[in-house]
This record gives C-alpha cells, structure tokens and sequence, in this order.
C-alpha cells in the first residue's frame, strides 16, 4: 500500500510499504477513504523528530470503510463506514469507564511513562503505524471506531477523529459561565472550530492570531478577532480594553509548543532539531523548550479566579512558568488530548445538512496522498492559504 512516512527533520514522503495485516482477535484493517493533516503532525515534521523513527507512518485522522475484523471486535462488521479517533482506547478499563480514553490502561505506553496510545505519534505514544495511508491496522477496534451513516459526504464526518471532539473538550474545559466570555488563542483548525463552538454555545468569543486568512475565516462567522501583528499594545491589554478592564472569563489556548513570538525557545527548538536523537531527547527533558508565548498570554488574559484550558499540545519537562501570578490571580488550569469518543454523542446532532459548525466547507485543501510532502510543507508555513488539509488516499 501507499503511506506517508517520515524520514527526518521537514522530509515526509510517499512510499510503497507492506499492507497491514491481522495481528490481534481486537484488530480491524480499514481501507481509508480520507485522512487529514493535523498542527499536531507538525509537532512530528520538526520539533518532535528526536521521538521518530525513519519510516514511521504519520497520520491520526483517518475515516473508511472497514475491509477486515478480528474475531473480537464485537459488533464492527466488513463494510461499515467508520471515523478512527486518533487514540487507541478498549473501552473496559478503570480509565475508559471514567471516560478518560486518552489515558487507558490497556494501550498506555508505559515504557515511555505516557498516556494511552495515539496513531502515528513517535515512539512516546507506542510507535503505532498512522493513517495516512491506504490501509490502516486498528488494534482495539471493537472500541476504537466511531460508525457513521452512509449518504453524506466524508467531510461530514472526517472531523470526528479529532478537530471537533479536540475543539468541544476545550470549550468544555474552558468553564465559560453561561453568556461569559471567552479567548481562543491561535486560529488554526483547532481554535477555529472551537471558537465556532464556543459562539454556537452563546458564549462572547474573542479569536486571535496572526494569519491572515485564518482571521478571516473566523471573521466571516461573527467572530471578534484580534490580529497580533496589527497590535501596538500587549493581547493581554487588547481584551483588558474590550473587557471593562478584567479579562475574559476563560482562555483557550489553541497554539501549543511551537507559538510564534518566542525567539529563545525557537532556538533551543531548532537545536534540538540538529543533535542526535539521544541528545536531544534529554535537553527536552532537562531545558524548557517550548514556546510558551502563547501560554503566557494566556495568564495574562485570563481573568482573576478564571479558567485556562491548554489544547494546544506541550512537551517540555522543565518549561518555565509564572507561579507567583498564576497562583495569585487564581487561575485555574486544564488540559490534555482530547478523550474522543466522551464528546461524540455532543457532537453528532449538529453534523446536519444545515451544517452549524460548517464542517462541509473546513478543508482550505483537498488533495492526493500522493502530494503529502507538498501538503505538509504549504500546512506548515501557511501558504497558498492552507488551514485544513483532507487527503484521498
Ligand atoms: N489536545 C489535543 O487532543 C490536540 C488535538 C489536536 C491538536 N492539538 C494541538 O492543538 C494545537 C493547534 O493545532 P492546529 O491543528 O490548529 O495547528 P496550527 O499549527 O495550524 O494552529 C496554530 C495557530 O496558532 C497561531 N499562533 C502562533 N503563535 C501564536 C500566538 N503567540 N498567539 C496566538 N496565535 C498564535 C498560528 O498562526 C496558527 O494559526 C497544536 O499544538 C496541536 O498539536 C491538540
Ligand atoms: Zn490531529
Ligand atoms: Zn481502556
């Protein structure tokens, strides 16, 4: 089959690698109609690289039709059209009865001391082929599917596999009193889909960042947005001034580990690129090396005694953090991968014809698997306007 593969820093490719095959009675194989490109798999393309291994197969967004089952995959049969959320979860243990799938204890990578296993996310979630691919190997599939109807058109659906359940945990987590308000941070899907959410629940959204076309996307849909390259002042005082002085009830950070407008992490970033794996591996362990502009907007926004939820995606073991304030201002904090499946039944009503949350019109780009290295390379510095791009195997 033909899959993407990563080779090292900013070098995807498409090659021909063997098919999948049955390994577990809990397995299915799917035969991927579309799969998207996530900012988490920009992560892996550069900053993430020391925890990948040549050839390993990226992707975490895949929907199909299901092609094989083991003998245990309870009611999962050939031919079902199924979306894969992008961590693999049983279903039966102590955390999935709590709903916590990303941290189940079936598939936690517990040699790397992490959560539950993702599709093609380097060695720290299990090394577990992607999909972004013709063909994909779920292993625990009699829980890690979600059935769609047939009729609509996969870009329905394709979302179920992170962006929407992703964006709806950050709204959830974000805590917004009824009629509150609320900044996202970082207009890529994540935060444009959650700053959809966040308006769909009546909630004052405020939307920032600092591309373009993404500003547009939100500002097309009502949306109040702040560009931060039109700024003279500090976004914390952009929406004090729009906020009677206080801040926004809660604040969404949609941006993660690779935030724009901070020059010295860039450069231990970028040094971690160049040192060999072990190296590198330990300075994430020992230095802060995330960007953490966007984070630290974040406490400065958010008002005192409101809620941050950090979506965007962190890795760094030793990130400096503003104790004093955040301890004094009395911020609280959530986070984590999305736990898919918790928010589907949420979710599904609004996937319509009338289509509120505009899922039918979200890709910027639909294109061939076979123009994966493009794909990633517009995705990753925002050109020809790329802001979602779906893959057709
Ligand atoms: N927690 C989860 O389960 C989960 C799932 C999917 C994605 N994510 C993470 O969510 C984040 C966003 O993903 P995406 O697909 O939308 O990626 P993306 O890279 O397309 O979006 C990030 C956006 O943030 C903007 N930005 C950069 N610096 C900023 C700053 N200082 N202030 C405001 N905006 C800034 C960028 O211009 C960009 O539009 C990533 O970190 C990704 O790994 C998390
Ligand atoms: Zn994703
Ligand atoms: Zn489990």
């Amino acid at each position: 089959m033909k899959a993407v593969t990563w080779h090292g820093r900013r070098d995807v490719r498409v090659e021909t690698v063997p098919d999948p095959k049955i390994e577990e009675p809990t397995d299915a194989i799917i035969e991927v109609t579309s799969t998207n490109i996530c900012g988490s798999d920009l992560h892996l393309y550069e900053v993430l690289g020391a925890f990948m291994n040549e050839g390993d197969i990226l992707g975490h967004e895949p929907m199909g039709i299901v092609r094989e089952v083991g003998k245990e995959v309870g009611d999962l049969a050939v031919g079902d059209r199924v979306v894969i959320p992008f961590q693999i979860s049983c279903g039966s243990c102590y955390m999935c009865d709590q709903q916590l799938y990303t941290q189940c204890e079936t598939t936690q990578v517990r040699d790397q001391g992490m959560g539950a296993a993702l599709f093609g996310y380097s060695e720290l979630y299990g090394s577990v082929p992607g999909g972004q691919a013709e063909l994909l190997r779920v292993p625990q599939a009699q829980f890690t599917h979600i059935k769609v109807p047939s009729g609509p058109p996969d870009s329905r659906f394709v979302y179920l596999s992170d962006v929407l359940p992703t964006a709806w945990q950050s709204v959830a987590y974000a805590d917004v009193p009824q009629g509150g308000s609320v900044t996202v941070l970082g207009l890529g899907p994540i935060g444009d889909m959650a700053a959809r959410i966040a308006a769909h629940r009546g909630y004052d959204v405020t939307a920032v960042d600092l591309v373009p076309e993404r500003l547009a996307r939100a500002s097309a849909r009502g949306i109040r947005t702040i560009d931060l390259n039109a700024l003279d002042t500090t976004v914390g005082d952009a929406v004090r001034d729009l906020t009677g002085g206080r801040g926004t009830d809660s604040v969404i950070d949609a941006v993660g580990m690779e935030a724009h407008g901070s020059p010295v992490a860039q450069i231990a970033q970028r040094l971690t690129g160049l040192l060999p794996d072990a190296v590198a591996k330990k300075m994430m362990q020992t230095v802060g090396v995330d960007r953490l502009d966007a984070l630290y907007s974040a406490i400065d926004i958010v008002r005192r005694g409101g809620t941050i939820s950090l979506i965007g995606v962190y890795g760094g073991m030793a990130d400096p953090m503003p104790m004093l304030t955040l301890f004094d201002k009395q911020v609280q904090l959530r986070m984590g991968q999305a736990n898919v499946k918790k928010w589907v039944d949420d979710i599904m009503p609004l996937l319509t014809d009338e289509d509120p949350l505009g899922v039918d019109t979200f890709a910027s780009h639909t294109l061939a698997l076979d123009e994966a290295p493009h794909a990633y390379d517009i995705f990753q510095k925002k050109r020809d306007g790329a802001v979602k791009i779906v893959l057709r195997p």
